[in-house]
């Protein structure tokens, strides 16, 4: 059996496109949805397909103790889906190569502290890049400089927003992101 653990902050559109593509799979279990914003849209999408949430302090988050909450759920794999609290080193050096995030931008451009969501399509409308995308990419010690697993790019049309850019570039998320999960599961 796979265990993967989801983390995720926001909407959760990221985390609902994964639990759907695996949702007919048996070799694939989703133990916690680990969530910092006990406001997050995620807490209902993991309602609807019965997958438990855990609500983080950020105190218990730091503390290297924790690594042993992580451990019980035997992750395969930890997906970051919207998750925007920076990784403590001490996850990071247990999981190594386990911890998986998604960027809505072409990295390293437009990555970083404060880099996320809304502010990133607003950064890159603001630049008139002629394109931008997804990267998925494994997790290190800095925010978003790991080794890239995929890329994916959108064009970007006269007169867009960065709310239209932003759909079309969640799109491509909800895509990829099920496809890369599934490629790094052991078969
Ligand atoms: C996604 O676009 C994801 O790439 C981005 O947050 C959005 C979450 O949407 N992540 C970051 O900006 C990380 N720096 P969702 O909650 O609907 O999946």
């Amino acid at each position: 059996m796979n265990n993967i653990l989801l983390l995720a902050s926001g909407g959760g559109s990221n985390v609902k496109a994964i639990l759907n593509y695996f949702k007919d799979r048996n070799d694939v279990n989703f133990p916690m949805i680990i969530t910092n914003n006990p406001e997050a849209g995620v807490i209902e999408i993991a309602k609807e397909y019965g997958v438990d949430v855990l609500l983080l302090n950020k105190h218990i988050f730091q503390e290297e103790i924790f690594i042993d909450t992580i451990d019980l759920y035997k992750p395969n794999l930890i997906v970051l889906a919207g998750f925007l609290w920076k990784i403590p080193d001490y996850m990071v050096k247990a999981y190594a190569n386990k911890l998986i995030n998604i960027h809505p931008a072409l990295l390293p451009k437009y990555g970083g502290l404060g880099m996320y969501g809304h502010h990133v399509h607003e950064a890159v409308i603001a630049a008139k890049e002629k394109e931008s995308g997804m990267t998925i990419h494994i997790v290190n010690e800095q925010y978003d400089e790991g080794t890239i697993l995929l890329q994916k790019k959108v064009k970007i049309a006269k007169g867009e927003t960065p709310e239209t850019l932003a759909e079309k570039v969640l799109n491509l998320e909800h895509t990829w992101y099920p496809k890369v999960i599934d490629s790094l599961l052991p078969k």
